[in-house]
């Protein structure tokens, strides 16, 4: 389903819930490990009644298909089996820049309108007083607006970027390019400003009840980084030489909020 239906009676069958968050798996991504550590997810779900997958689960734009609509099939496959495989669990499917390619956002909202366990949030989600938000509105400084609409609307076109790009990229992750670059352009309290900014404009900030942020985005793995009142988590990425960190977190009360 699209949004919050559901939880609310779950949460009232026990005093609390567990919840397991990870983001950033790239699946599709030639240059992503998430084949190979996700042992890391599997450990994690243990014991876990929701899980939050917190963005860029799939990489549209580096696809190691042809294209974007031929991987929409296989990020589905991916999807349904990870949720067999946790039945009986709840599901928050959090949409990142990577995975906002129209195609499969048309396509998982309506697998999340005939699966009862499934909800998507084009943008985020607030359970109990935590946000999950991917964490691209920290890409540079953006006002909520321009977020929301330009931003997000060019990934939304994204198509599979060429062979020749691709080629350079790999040959950065090489020589740890990446990790530089993430580095120098997210350092936590640039992040952690432009995440609490967004927030405030949305009416989501620590005045509000709000505690904690989980994010990904950065691929930097993070955790109880303090800011404003906030205190920030990110899970990092199943990429080479970058820590990935799957997380389990308890609610205590029944309240959701889709962002
Ligand atoms: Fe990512």
């Amino acid at each position: 389903m699209l949004q919050a239906a559901g939880f609310q009676d779950t949460m009232s069958d026990r005093e609390t819930k567990t919840v397991c968050v990870f983001s950033d798996l790239h699946v599709f991504c030639g240059r992503s490990q998430a084949a190979e550590r996700m042992g890391a997810v599997h450990d994690a779900m243990e014991g876990a009644d929701l899980c939050v997958l917190n963005g860029d689960i799939f990489d549209f734009r580096w696809t190691v298909f042809a294209g974007v609509e031929e991987t929409v099939p296989h990020a589905i496959a991916w999807l349904e089996e990870f949720m067999a495989r946790y039945s009986g669990r709840r599901f928050h499917y959090v949409l990142g820049n990577h995975d906002a390619a129209g195609p499969f956002v048309d396509r998982i909202e309506t697998l999340a309108e005939q699966t009862p366990e499934l909800t998507c949030h084009l943008l985020g989600v607030k359970l109990d007083q935590s946000v999950f938000l991917h964490g691209d509105v920290a890409h540079y400084a953006m006002s909520k607006d321009h977020f929301e609409g330009d931003f997000r609307a060019k990934w939304r076109r994204d198509r599979k970027k060429g062979p020749a790009r691709n080629w350079l990229y790999d040959r950065g992750f090489d020589y740890g390019v990446h990790r530089w670059v993430h580095r120098t352009a997210f350092p936590p309290r640039v992040v952690a400003k432009r995440v609490t900014n967004y927030l405030l404009e949305k009416g989501l900030g620590p005045d509000t009840g709000t505690t904690d942020v989980y994010l990904g985005h950065t691929h930097l793995a993070l955790s109880d980084y303090e800011y404003e009142g906030l205190r920030f988590h990110n899970t990092g990425a199943p990429m080479p030489g970058l820590e990935f960190r799957p997380m389990t977190i308890t609610l205590t009360e029944e309240r959701q909020t889709d962002l």
